[in-house]
């Protein structure tokens, strides 16, 4: 097995967020930091960084935040922007605080419309965020869509004949399934992530999404646990089944 990166203790912290390195030499020195229930008053010693050390490292008597190499499945409420910069309330806003200092920093893989809710990726992670939304890879999403009109029924064939286009587009979209559950519900799934994608295919049917709701990600389901808001970490097998 490959050997896991070193890093020097006040690096280390001071990239996860807790503060300056600086600050992170006060803290060892006043006792604050505990490795393996063993006060660690020197924070410029080098530790090897495994995904288990926040089992061994407190700070505070907390235990240390996740290591880089994150994933997080996020339920994205209603109204909060896949972004770093816009004003108003931005899905970063569900992490702890301290996880917008992070470095490298943790970003959303891919992106929801503001007023779409539902199973939203983020990580620190910059090759598995590029491994998700490549197109080559073809990772389904699913979303549930709530609609202003009731189905004509001549819908899934055309968003399964691989030849829609979409208005502005010159390629056309590649087959999706739609799963039809009432006159005005359906489920689709899509292989691809164009701007506004589901919005606009059931629009350039003379239709309207009213309610839009990501259930699925690859072989991963949003958990009827978790409320809006609420965020789980992923854990290897997990992340494994986006792709499967
Ligand atoms: N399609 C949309 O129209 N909006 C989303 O947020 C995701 C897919």
């Amino acid at each position: 097995m490959a050997k896991p990166p070193t890093s020097r203790v006040d690096k280390l912290l001071s990239s996860m967020g807790y503060g300056s390195r600086n600050e992170m030499l006060q803290l060892a020195k006043a006792g604050r930091i505990t490795l393996d229930g063993t006060v660690l008053s020197d924070a410029s010693i080098r530790i090897p960084v495994t995904p288990d050390l926040p089992n061994r490292m407190k700070i505070d008597g907390q235990p240390l935040d996740p290591v880089a190499g994150l994933v997080i499945l996020l339920h994205k409420p209603l109204g909060m922007t896949c972004s770093h910069k816009e004003a108003g309330p931005l899905v970063y806003d569900s992490l702890p605080p301290r996880w917008r200092q992070r470095s490298p920093a943790i970003s959303t893989i891919g992106r929801l419309d503001k007023q779409t809710t539902g199973l939203l990726l983020l990580t620190d992670d910059g090759a598995l965020l590029h491994r998700v939304i490549s197109p080559k890879r073809h990772v389904a999403k699913t979303y549930h869509a709530r609609l202003a009109r009731p189905l004509t029924g001549s819908e899934a064939a055309l968003f399964a004949s691989g030849d829609m286009m979409l208005e502005g587009e010159a390629k056309p979209l590649a087959p999706a399934q739609l799963q039809v559950l009432s006159e005005t519900e359906a489920l689709l799934t899509v292989t691809e992530g164009r701007y506004h994608q589901v919005r606009r295919m059931f629009a350039a049917t003379g239709n309207h999404v009213e309610d839009l709701h990501r259930v699925r990600l690859g072989g991963l389901s949003l958990p009827k646990s978790l409320s809006p808001g609420q965020w789980v970490l992923l854990d290897e097998d997990q992340i494994a089944q986006i792709f499967s």
